[in-house]
């Protein structure tokens, strides 16, 4: 029988050592900014864990944020979406990643403001061509809609942010970077 070999890619360095988070980490942006894939591909990175909101939603109420937005309502959205937050935020350390629309309401704004925040800044253009579908995310509108929506929310997410990375023109792993630094910088990534 034929001998047969496997081969592995080599661990890279990040990888060969454990890090752990000194506290949780909270991605805000709008959508389509790369929220949810920049905690995953940081949480691969450094086998930590990350969270999104919106899944974490999506897996105890058995529906989407768009659905439930588009059967409830916004505001009904907006108090699961608080309680959610509050949740997340009491379990071990983790990557959180957020519903666009978390800095909406002014308690979810005082709980992120003391929490480490990094806010991905990207244009409503820019947004809506990395976005594949809208039918997941019925508060986007149409583009005139996004803008307007995005202008009034940039104070919101500045106003809780620790740190603002643009991220326009940028990949995932691109930002992905950006974010590892900082936390590194911040003493916030630790290795074990
Ligand atoms: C929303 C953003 C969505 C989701 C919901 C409302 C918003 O999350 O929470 O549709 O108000 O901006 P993403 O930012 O992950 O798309």
């Amino acid at each position: 029988m034929a001998q047969q070999h496997t081969y592995k890619k080599a661990p890279s360095a990040a990888e060969q050592r454990t890090y752990s988070l000194a506290q949780p980490v909270v991605l805000v942006g709008f959508m389509g900014a790369g929220k949810s894939s920049v905690a995953r591909k940081l949480a691969r990175n450094f086998g930590l864990t990350s969270i999104d909101t919106d899944h974490y939603f999506a897996n105890h109420q058995g529906m989407s944020a768009g659905a439930y937005i588009r059967a409830y309502g916004e505001a009904a959205f907006r108090d699961e979406e608080t309680a959610v937050l509050k949740k997340v935020l009491s379990l071990p350390p983790a990557i959180v990643s957020c519903g666009g629309g978390i800095v909406e309401r002014e308690e979810n704004r005082e709980l992120l403001k003391e929490q480490t925040v990094l806010f991905l800044r990207i244009s409503a253009d820019e947004a809506r061509s990395r976005i594949s579908s809208l039918d997941s995310r019925p508060l986007f509108g149409d583009i005139e809609a996004a803008r307007a929506l995005l202008a009034r929310r940039e104070a919101l997410y500045e106003e809780v942010a620790t740190v603002t990375i643009d991220t326009s023109g940028k990949g995932v792993g691109q930002v992905t970077t950006l974010v590892q630094r900082e936390l590194k910088e911040r003493g916030i990534l630790c290795l074990q």
